[in-house]
């Protein structure tokens, strides 16, 4: 059979409602033309994030019937952790409400000033909780990595001679840590190979470095690494991702997405040394060390979905979804990064509208327009989300000005996605008179977040 169906068939359904343009103009104004600002009931298909947006098993909500509650020492976290010390390892789980409170807690205790720490990229939060602490986060991603519409196997990697040459020049005795993404997240859910992930760590241990793995989509990138890399086609999903973990000193992981939750992550450390300042750190911010900031129930969640996620057949079905939204619109002489990512699809803004220069934010002047066009909500990855100003107060852009769709897990049908793809298309159309933003407010960190904007 040459058709990849949704391996699922579905039970619940949520309706989804229609608004007309006129009122998602009206919406898009209030709300600052920022989408974060938008009210989700109206919105018609989601792309903001796959993050906590999964649709979860019947098994997972059987699981949370089967929560224990306990304050201490509950079912539920032996389970949770059980799965996570199989996959990964290693033998310290500290249980965290999401991503990036294991961020916070790491970071915390191994941060601060004159401390450096090294990514193939790191995500917004982690990079905004590095910075929190007066630390340095520098990314050095692949040459390949840089180019959207240039493709290639393993664009998540890391730029092994950019990390040897920062060692032989600047030492490696501030470096904190080096912290591998999979997938890459802000450079377009791209993959890294396990090659790269080798050569890193053996770097790192030469060189006495911690080396870490930002784990959220580890399903996907092991799946990536089945299919691409040499070597590994016959090798099952779960052994991929417990070698890929075997190479690192610990990790950090939003169980929101490749564990199919709606809440949750997690820190979990190969050795003893930092376990206890972190526990500790748990028990002021997050909670008791085996329920840390979740409910018995989501721990449950959490367990059933970390092996749910490493079934092939589901993997080859959320790979191939992303994949067909790419060809779509690469067929209509839309943009995108190329190959597809594993989460979502990827625009490059300033390739699609290049009459917007960008101090105008073109990537988030396409997110409205998706939006008034078809009432579906995008996410710019550009110059808005990680532009910073220079002295003189004049905008040091993004290296990349991206829009991402990101596809939640089991929720969206192919005839959804068939709709996004119109949308995009009828806006590709139009592109010509797509005005630029300029921004009326903005926060000190996370500006993307609640920044107003409006048309130029
Ligand atoms: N690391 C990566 C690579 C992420 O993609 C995210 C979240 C986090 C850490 C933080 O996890 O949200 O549970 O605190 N990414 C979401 C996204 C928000 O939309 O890509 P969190």
């Amino acid at each position: 059979m040459a058709v990849i169906i949704e391996p699922f068939r579905i039970k619940s359904v949520e309706p989804i409602r229609v608004l007309t343009a006129a009122e998602r103009r009206v919406k898009l104004e209030k709300s600052f033309y920022n989408t974060f600002l938008l009210d989700a009931e109206d919105v018609l298909i989601d792309l903001l994030t796959d993050s906590g947006t999964s649709a979860m098993s019947s098994a997972q909500w059987a699981g949370m019937m089967m929560g224990d509650e306990s304050y201490a020492g509950s079912k539920s976290f032996f389970h949770f952790e059980k799965t996570v010390q199989d996959i990964t390892g290693m033998q310290n789980v500290i249980p965290t409400h999401q991503g990036r409170a294991a961020e916070k807690i790491l970071f915390s205790v191994t941060g601060g000033r004159e401390k450096v720490f090294i990514s193939n990229t790191l995500f917004d939060t982690t990079r905004a909780n590095i910075e929190y602490t007066g630390a340095t986060g520098i990314d050095m991603l692949c040459a390949e990595g840089k180019q959207p519409l240039v493709s290639a196997p393993f664009k998540g990697n890391l730029d092994i001679d950019a990390l040897k040459d920062y060692i032989c020049t600047h030492g490696s005795e501030h470096i904190a840590m080096v912290i591998t993404t999979v997938t890459n997240n802000s450079g377009g859910g791209q993959p890294v190979s396990m090659l790269n992930i080798k050569q890193t760590a053996a770097i790192c241990k030469q060189h006495n470095i911690p080396f870490f793995i930002d784990a959220c989509r580890f399903a996907e990138n092991s799946y990536f690494i089945q299919q691409r890399e040499e070597g590994y086609k016959e090798v099952a999903i779960v052994n991929i991702a417990r070698e890929m973990f075997s190479y690192a000193d610990g990790c950090t992981m939003s169980a929101k997405k490749d564990a199919f939750a709606n809440i949750g992550g997690f820190l979990a450390l190969r050795n003893d040394q930092l376990v206890t300042p972190c526990r500790n750190l748990l028990i002021i911010t997050e909670g008791f060390p085996t329920y840390g900031g979740l409910a018995g129930r989501d721990l449950e969640a959490i367990a059933i979905g970390l092996k749910e996620v490493m079934d092939e057949s589901y993997l080859q079905y959320r790979i191939r979804s992303v994949a067909y939204l790419t060809e779509k619109l690469q067929a209509a002489g839309i943009p995108v990064m190329q190959p597809a990512g594993g989460h979502a699809v990827y625009i490059d803004a300033k390739a699609m509208l290049p009459h917007i220069p960008v101090d105008q934010y073109p990537g988030q002047a396409l997110v409205a327009a998706m939006y008034l066009e078809g009432g579906v909500r995008a996410v710019e990855v550009g110059s808005l989300m990680f532009g910073k100003y220079d002295a003189q107060g004049k905008l040091i852009p993004a290296m990349l000005d991206l829009v991402r769709m990101a596809i939640p897990r089991r929720v969206y049908t192919q005839s959804h996605i068939d709709y996004v793809a119109e949308v995009l298309i009828e806006v590709h159309k139009k592109r010509e008179h797509i005005k630029g933003l300029q921004i009326t407010y903005e926060a000190p960190v996370l500006r993307h977040f609640t920044a107003h904007l409006r048309p130029i």
